[in-house]
This record gives structure tokens, C-alpha cells and sequence, in this order.
């Protein structure tokens, strides 16, 4: 069945249709195409553009086919160009001439970008939410970690010490700035399309504002041309997911390091590792590897939508239909990924020792141990060039600076006094960085608090 047959006089190429349709794949959002037309059909009969009663027959038929395609007895068929045509023809089979009547003052075109929205809109919000689980769980880690010490990394190569808490407080800056971003495009893209009809409007008298509010809009969108062809908040939603992923692929990057045989500084929970079917020791870190490896998928949507849509002239282009499948698996992507990380990081448990012991091993004190050296009155480019060299002394011996003798620290410098030990101490050198946004523990705890009330929102 076709809404558009009247001017034609030969049957569409089989092959025609089977390219042309959408229904595979905008299927997914019956229930939106259902409550946008029962938003436009409440606003046709306030207008008196339809009577009262084929409004309460209009709506009674659309309700039945919500019910029915929820319970399984109404499938969604292939016969079908898109869900649009689907949901209209069953309508008219089910109660005749009123269902003729629901796509007054409506084109497909504006119909499509409402669904569009409303799928997208509610995308966000489901996106949103599996970020605040995941804040979160690294919430409760930074809570439990603030005297965890860890080396913190610069190339990769051993820095300064830092803690658990902190690392994590990163990554929780990261997501906190993905939620906020999801938050602006909401609020950008909250406007409602319909009754921009094919392109230029329609001449029923039509209460767009109503219709808009109906379906919990902020508002009507302001220019009808605009509003069948603009996809900019797909493109806006596929950028912030691309950014999640980015942040996500980092997370699991570092999180492969440190569960390999080398670092040891974390163990992957059971439930979420995997094995291998010839070596019977692995236990691979494969979640953390998928959720890097599907960063790709998700960029090249985005890629994708940004190339579909730039050589496209007002106002709607069959190209548009090309805005639902990658950006669809996007949206999917991006939410297993957070959930399934999620799940990793809750149940993986650190090991406080072996990273303290990497943090020593690594000599990320070495800054501290030149600004005790500069407290004493040495210039820092000098206090840098001593502790280079014992420094240097050190890894001859295979030993840190902790086990330094203090003989052979003042041969180098006579002003070390015994107090060196104390003053590069792991704790020392974490607690004394009380800067805002250090890993210090009182300043730490400020970050932790402030973490939580803005989590408790
Ligand atoms: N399936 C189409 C899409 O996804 C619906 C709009 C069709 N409009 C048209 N004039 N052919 O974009």
C-alpha cells in the first residue's frame, strides 16, 4: 500500500522499493509517529478543522494499534514504504474514512522530523541517566581511595604520585562535562517541527504552539524550511557521543595497562573478563577492549551525517533518510558502553601495594626531593641537577631514593639532613599538594563533597 499512487500509471521497479523504504529501520519509532499523531489530531479538532468525533474515532484506532503492537498482535511489516505509511493505513483499515483524515495539514516530511526528535529526545535523557550511574560508581571509588597512592603519568613514563581518587576525579570531570553537554543540545533541539507540513507551512489554520506543548516542547520551531531539513541536533548528539566514547576509550586504555601482567595495579572482576580457547591462564580485559574498539563505529556516524547532510539544498532530500541507521547504532553503542564499563569498574578490585610500590620504584618523588632541596636555600635549576644525579646513582643500584643512604646524599649535597626521608615520603609528597584540584587529601575531600552535591541534583 502507497500514499502517493494517484499520479502514477505504472507500478513502482521491485527493486525501487526495496531501496526507497525505511520501514526496517524507522520502525523503531512507532510509538513516536503514534503520540505525534495524537498530538496533531487533538490540535486539528480544537482548531475545527476536523469534527470532534473523527478526533475520538482518530485517536480510539491509533490507541488500539499502540496496544496491539505492544501485545505482538499487530507486526510490523515490510510491505510497507515506512512506519508513517504503516500506522496510516492500518488506521484506515481498522475504522475507514475518519483515519483519511489524520494527515490534514501534515506531510511526511514533517512528520519524520518529529519523530526523529522525539526518538533523539528521549536517546539523551537515557544517555544522561547511564552517565550519572556511572559518575556514580566513580564517585564511590574516589570516596575509597583518597590515600590509595598511585603513580600519576606523564608519556607514560612514571611522574609524580598522585592516588586512586584522583585519577578517577578526572574521569569524573570528563563525564560531568559530557553531561552538560548533553544538557545544551537538549535545550537546543526541545523545539517542535510539525505543521511545518512539505516545507513551506500549510493554509489550515493550524496551533503549532499547541501541538508543541502537547508533546512537552519548549515551543514551535520558528521556520518551516528550517524545520523539515535541519538534522543539526543528530549531528549535535552524535559529537557529545563521539566525546563519550573518547573518554570511555582513555578509561579503558588505562585500565588494560594497569590489569596487565606487567602493572598488576588492578584485577578485572571474573564476571567481566573472557578467556582464551587455546592459552588456559589468559583472562582478557575484553570489555574495556570493545568499548576502545567501538569508539570507531560511533565516530563514523557522526562522519557519516556530517557528509550526508552538506551538499543537501532546502528544504527536504530522500538523502535525509540516511540520518537513522548509523546514527541508531550510535545511540546503542554509546549506551552499552557506559553500562558495560560501568559493570567493570564496580566490580574491579586495585592493588594498593603493588602501585604505592610502582609510584617508589619510579622515582616520582624526584620534584619533591629539588623543592626540599630549594626550601634549603638551593636555586631549583641547581636543586634539579643534584637530585638528577642521584637519581642516576640510584638506578645503578637498583634501589629508590627512600633507600638512599644519608651519606651519599649530602657526598652530593651537604645540606640534606635526615628529614630528606620524611619530606619524599609517598604521603608527604600527595599531602602537601593542597592547590585546588591537587590529590591532597584535605582538598581532596572538598572535590569529593562537592562531587556528591552535584550528583545529589
Ligand atoms: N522515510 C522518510 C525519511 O526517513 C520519510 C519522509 C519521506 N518524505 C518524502 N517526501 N518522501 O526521511
Amino acid at each position: 500500500m502507497k500514499l502517493w499512487g494517484g499520479r502514477f500509471t505504472k507500478e513502482t521497479n521491485e527493486l525501487v522499493n526495496e531501496f526507497n523504504a525505511s520501514i526496517s529501520f524507522d520502525q523503531r519509532f512507532w510509538e513516536q509517529d503514534i503520540e505525534g499523531s495524537l498530538a496533531h489530531v487533538t490540535m486539528l479538532a480544537k482548531q475545527e478543522i476536523i469534527s470532534e468525533e473523527d478526533k475520538e474515532a482518530i485517536i480510539g484506532g491509533l490507541q488500539s494499534i499502540r496496544e496491539d503492537i505492544k501485545s505482538g498482535t499487530l507486526t510490523i511489516t515490510d510491505e510497507y514504504e515506512d512506519i508513517h505509511t504503516f500506522i496510516e493505513a492500518t488506521l484506515i483499515e481498522r475504522i475507514g474514512e475518519a483515519g483519511k483524515r489524520l494527515h490534514t495539514g501534515r506531510s511526511r516530511n514533517d512528520q519524520v522530523a518529529l519523530d526523529m526528535r522525539l526518538y533523539t529526545r528521549e536517546e539523551v535523557l537515557a544517555t544522561d541517566k547511564l552517565l550519572k550511574d556511572l559518575l556514580l560508581v566513580i564517585l564511590r571509588i574516589m570516596e575509597e581511595n583518597v590515600e590509595t597512592y598511585m603513580p600519576g603519568f606523564t608519556h607514560l613514563q612514571k611522574a609524580q604520585p598522585v592516588t586512586v581518587a584522583h585519577h578517577f576525579g578526572a574521569y569524573f570531570e570528563m563525564f560531568r562535562r559530557d553531561r552538560s553537554r548533553l544538557a545544551d543540545l537538549y535545550e537546543r533541539m526541545n523545539y517542535c517541527p510539525l505543521g511545518a507540513g512539505a516545507l513551506a507551512g500549510t493554509t489550515y489554520p493550524l496551533d503549532r504552539e499547541y501541538t508543541a506543548s502537547l508533546l512537552h516542547f519548549t515551543g514551535a520551531t520558528r521556520n518551516s524550511m528550517d524545520s523539515v531539513s535541519d538534522r543539526d541536533y543528530v549531528i549535535e548528539f552524535l559529537s557529545a557521543l563521539s566525546t563519550i566514547m573518547m573518554h570511555l576509550s582513555r578509561f579503558s586504555e588505562e585500565i588494560i595497562i594497569w590489569n596487565t601482567n606487567e602493572y598488576r595495579f588492578v584485577e578485572l572482576d571474573d564476571s567481566f573478563s573472557t578467556g582464551s580457547s587455546i592459552m588456559p591462564q589468559k583472562k582478557n580485559p575484553d570489555i574495556a577492549e570493545l568499548v576502545r574498539g567501538k569508539t570507531g563505529r560511533v565516530y563514523g556516524a557522526l562522519m557519516s551525517m556530517l557528509t550526508t547532510m552538506k551538499g543537501i539544498p532546502l528544504a527536504y532530500n530522500k538523502d535525509m533518510q540516511e540520518d537513522k541507521e548509523m546514527a541508531f547504532d550510535a545511540y546503542d553503542t554509546t549506551k552499552g558502553c557506559i553500562q558495560l564499563f560501568t559493570g567493570m569498574i564496580d566490580t574491579m578490585k586495585f592493588r594498593p601495594t603493588v602501585m604505592e610500590q610502582s609510584a617508589k620504584n619510579g622515582f616520582t618523588n624526584a620534584t619533591d626531593a629539588a623543592d626540599y632541596l630549594v626550601k634549603k636555600g638551593v636555586a631549583f635549576r641547581d636543586a634539579h641537577g643534584i637530585i638528577g644525579q642521584l637519581v642516576l646513582h640510584c638506578i645503578e643500584k637498583g634501589i629508590a631514593l627512600d633507600d638512599l643512604a644519608l651519606e651519599e646524599y649530602k657526598k652530593v649535597c651537604p645540606v640534606f639532613e635526615e628529614d630528606i626521608y620524611e619530606a619524599i615520603s609517598l604521603k608527604t609528597c600527595v599531602e602537601k599538594r593542597l592547590t585546588k584540584g591537587a590529590p591532597g587529601s584535605k582538598v581532596m575531600h572538598e572535590a569529593i563533597a562537592e562531587a556528591k552535591e552535584y550528583l545529589s541534583k
